[in-house]
């Protein structure tokens, strides 16, 4: 199970691997937008070198085929060639994928709101497949069930590839993306951390703090 930050933001990134189990960070162009302003080359930089031994997936943001080749280049001369690019599943992206693929690229296909849009991406050789799960949601498609099917392709197929759930707005969709199949979630620093400090949690947390006190000093 892999957790990934779905940010930019180079404080929250910062604290989210002092404290988290988190293995790598997505963006896209609309995540960084949020940061400006900001040099873009030199903001993936500092992404990069926060978090050293994690996966790092950056969006594509040429729409034709060759820019796209030649933006992918450009990051990983950049960034590494252990650097993963996004690549949104359209036609143009699905030909890029291969090609990329051919090219010895690492590529996490994304903007994936249909199951088939998944298999096809797993087809041409992606590694991670990134559904967008409350956006899927919200246009009233199960993503529980698309990242059933996909699972199911993979798994029969015998894939490399990995289900990445994205686009998360509250706990119950990743609890279900990873029940459903996902091999790994990208979610926002502050949902993940809302999990550990729910009312109950700490309530709960504070009358063994106020035991502990009476236990070992009989206040
Ligand atoms: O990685 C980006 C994806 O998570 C989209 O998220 O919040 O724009 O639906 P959102």
């Amino acid at each position: 199970m892999e957790w990934m930050i779905d940010t930019a933001n180079l404080k929250a990134i910062k604290e989210a691997v002092d404290m988290l189990p988190v293995t790598g960070v997505t963006t896209n162009p609309s995540i960084l937008k949020a940061e400006l302003p900001f040099d873009y080359e030199e903001q993936l930089k500092k992404i990069r070198l926060l978090m050293p031994g994690c996966s790092m997936h950056v969006q594509l943001g040429s729409e034709e085929c060759g820019a796209m080749l030649e933006e992918a280049a450009d990051l990983r001369a950049l960034l590494g060639k252990d650097i993963y690019v996004k690549v949104p599943v359209t036609e143009n992206g699905i030909k890029a994928i291969r090609l990329l693929k051919k090219r010895g690229m690492n590529v996490t296909a994304t903007a994936i709101y249909y199951p088939m849009q998944g298999m096809l991406a797993v087809s041409a050789g992606a590694d991670y497949l990134a559904p967008y799960c409350n956006r899927m949601e919200q246009n009233e498609i199960d993503f529980g069930k698309a990242i059933g099917q996909m699972r199911d392709m993979i798994d029969l197929g015998n894939y490399p590839a990995k289900i990445l759930g994205a686009s998360f707005k509250n706990a119950g969709q990743v609890v279900r993306a990873i029940d459903c199949g996902a091999h790994a979630v990208t979610v926002a620093p502050d949902l993940l951390r809302s999990a550990l400090k729910s009312a109950l949690v700490t309530d709960a947390v504070a009358a063994f703090t106020r035991d502990y006190q009476r236990i070992t000093t009989g206040e």
